[in-house]
């Protein structure tokens, strides 16, 4: 019997966040392409007597990280038991996540856990569900989680949820820079709403230039198509990011843009010396950075014992 295992899961960043209406369920509308990226939480669980979570971090700030049932881990361990029909007996773990990807950081931290848990759960109770039940789980915890699941780069639809693969031939080098403070999702897309309430929002379409740039993997290519529409709300809540995005375009990145919701920015290099070089410059001016190459695995099973 297995009586613990451990997932990592992928940070994402979005290569383009096209964004639409709001939705009568509050949710918007999105056309986005998801890149998974180098950079993993890693979330064990195991049989215990009480279900628990604690929290640990490398090289970011995981003060914020709820570790009551609000955690989105947490909620993931039991929707999976409900799902599964377990006993309460059954379904008791601890559970530890180990945090790499910034938290409130627009990169999906929290999904990627949640993912991380699904995963690392469905082998701890040895369930074998399907990758395409797993997915519709992952969907009802939230818009990005089942990305997390199916990682390296892929056009995410609906709310986001719905995720497909796409061709990707490339390598890309991205230096993350990151924000002492966060940004919370909502307060965002509640800007990007007050910003857009005298007009009619369309819907998003994907960028042909996007996938087109990505099918061949020029990074150059894939520079010039990149587009993040919360880009204003998120300036229009944190004007100081423009200063980060400035001096990273200078350093000089082939782009620079605001990861998801933000506050992280992202800046694609032409290669991996080039994004130490750009990590560099931005080190120097004293805003946090780390290097990531993508596209990467989405989450999977690291150990099982
Ligand atoms: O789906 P998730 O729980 O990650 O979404 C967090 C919040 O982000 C939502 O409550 C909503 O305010 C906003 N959101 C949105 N449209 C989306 C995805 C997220 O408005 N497509």
């Amino acid at each position: 019997m297995t009586d613990s295992v451990t997932v990592a899961a992928p940070a994402k960043i979005n290569l383009q966040l096209g964004v639409g209406p709001r939705r009568p369920d509050g949710f918007h509308t999105l056309a986005t392409v998801y890149q998974a990226i180098g950079l993993y939480d890693d979330v064990t669980v195991a049989r215990a007597d009480a279900t628990t979570l604690t929290v640990s971090s490398d090289g970011v700030d995981a003060s914020d990280v709820p570790t009551d049932a609000s955690n989105l881990a947490l909620r993931a361990v039991a929707l999976l038991s409900d799902h599964a029909g377990l006993s309460p007996d059954e379904a008791r773990v601890r559970v530890h996540v180990h945090k790499r990807i910034p938290t409130a950081g627009g990169m999906a931290g929290g999904s990627a856990d949640a993912a991380a848990a699904l995963l690392a759960c469905d082998a701890l109770w040895g369930l074998g569900i399907r990758h395409e039940e797993l997915l519709d789980l992952a969907a009802s915890l939230g818009s990005d989680v089942p990305f997390s699941l199916v990682g390296g780069t892929a056009v995410g639809t609906g709310r986001g949820e719905v995720v497909e693969p796409v061709d990707d031939s490339g390598t890309y080098w991205w230096v993350v820079a990151l924000s002492t403070q966060g940004l919370p999702t909502p307060a965002v897309f509640a800007e990007f709403d007050r910003l857009n309430s005298d007009r009619v929002v369309p819907e998003p379409a994907l960028s042909g230039a996007l996938l087109e740039a990505l099918a061949t993997g020029d990074p150059g290519d894939v520079a010039q198509a990149l587009s993040n529409d919360l880009t204003g709300a998120a300036l229009s809540l944190r004007p100081d990011l423009r200063d980060v995005l400035d001096l990273g375009s200078r350093a000089p990145a082939l782009a620079g843009l605001l990861s998801g919701s933000g506050p992280t920015c992202l800046f694609l290099t032409r290669d991996e010396p080039a994004a130490h070089q750009v990590a560099t410059v931005l080190d120097a001016a004293g805003t946090t950075v780390l290097v990531a190459g993508g596209p990467a695995p989405g989450a999977h099973v690291v150990t099982a014992l």
